[in-house]
């Protein structure tokens, strides 16, 4: 097993990054320890910053974001001595294998990835090339390393598809058996953390209002008055999930709770039945508040130590470098370009 997945490293930290994404790789570390044994099993688990240039940002600002999401991480639990943890920009096998990519990945493929649609919005044209294509360079990012799992939200789904056309092309059009085909893993109730305003809409960094999420960062407080603020409805909690239909911010919450207590939907509207969110919002800050103040805890501590964080980076840079290495010579001499 090869478990391999990314973040951008841009802003903070949210529920739906912790949930949906970096709690499952903390998982998937755990039982890795169990299968090391086995050849080639690892994680890897990397920042990507070469895709947060496809917007816009100062550069203090992205080399402060780097070491934060980072520092971030390892408060969540990964731990670098047996996860290899890096940024892309140390690791130029990356920026090589997406542009060689670039060859095999069709134009109406990635005409089709709603990611980009959603965040170029109206101004396409305005849009940088870095934010249409990178969706080959996620492909690169994930080929490169062989990974068979990537743990990520709903939202990469399509991307990890685009992903398995490119690898599928590639070893086709060449003759190679070359890359491996990769697996999502998305388990299906942290897979959508919606916004705490919107049951309809994504938790997301790029929201305006801070009232939508909730961040790593944020105090006690601050997280119990965004839960005490959540947009809900009047109606008390069913005996089932099933009857939560229509009920998205309800579903949201309950969905966010279960997931934080290893519960599920059932049990949680089994335990809060009959009852408003007068009584479950209180619940349900006080399970938020518990998991976030230990990792935010770490996370304050570690962010100082600039030096141990890049040390730390380079260290896993050095190592991915070499697992990267074979994969992409691969790639060259399969097109035939001779270094
Ligand atoms: P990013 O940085 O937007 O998000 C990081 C991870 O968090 C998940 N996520 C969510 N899950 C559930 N509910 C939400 N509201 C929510 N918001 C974010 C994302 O699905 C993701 O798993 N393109 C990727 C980064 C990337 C990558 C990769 C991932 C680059 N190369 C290779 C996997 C493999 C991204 O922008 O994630």
């Amino acid at each position: 097993m090869r478990v391999l997945s990314g973040i951008q490293p841009t802003g903070n930290l949210h529920l739906g990054n912790y949930l949906g994404a970096i709690r499952n790789w903390v998982k998937m570390q755990d039982e890795m320890d169990a299968a090391k044994d086995s050849p080639g099993s690892a994680c890897y688990f990397f920042l990507a910053d070469l895709h947060s240039i496809t917007v816009h940002e100062e550069r203090e600002a992205r080399i402060r974001n780097v070491r934060e999401m980072a520092a971030a991480l390892i408060a969540c639990g990964i731990d670098a001595d047996r996860s290899v943890l890096f940024n892309q920009a140390r690791v130029p096998a990356h920026a090589e294998l997406a542009w060689l990519l670039n060859g095999t990945a069709r134009i109406g493929w990635l005409n089709r990835m709603t990611q980009f649609k959603d965040k170029a919005g109206k101004n396409r044209e305005g849009a940088s090339v870095g934010l249409f294509v990178y969706p080959v360079l996620q492909a690169a990012d994930i080929l490169l390393y062989q990974a068979t799992h990537v743990p990520v939200g709903e939202d990469q789904k399509q991307h990890l598809e685009l992903t398995r056309d490119i690898a599928m092309k590639f070893n086709t059009d060449f003759g190679v058996e070359l890359f491996t085909l990769p697996d999502p893993y998305i388990p299906k109730e942290s897979a959508r953390i919606m916004s705490l305003r919107d049951g309809n809409a994504k938790m997301s960094k790029s929201d305006p209002s801070d009232m939508s999420r909730i961040n790593l960062t944020d105090s006690d407080d601050e997280i119990a008055q965004k839960v005490r603020k959540a947009k809900t409805d009047p109606e008390p909690l069913p005996e089932v999930a099933a009857d939560l239909e229509g009920r998205a911010e309800a579903l949201n919450l309950i969905g966010i709770y279960a997931t934080l207590t290893e519960s599920t939907p059932d049990a949680v509207c089994a335990q809060f039945a009959g009852q408003g969110f007068g009584a479950f919002k209180p619940a349900l800050a006080e399970v938020l508040v518990e998991t976030l103040r230990p990792i935010r805890q770490r996370f304050v501590e570690l962010k100082e130590d600039e030096a141990a964080l890049d040390a730390i980076l380079d260290h896993g840079a050095e190592k991915a470098r070499s697992v990267a290495a074979p994969t992409l010579s691969g790639a060259y001499e399969a097109l035939g370009l001779m270094r």
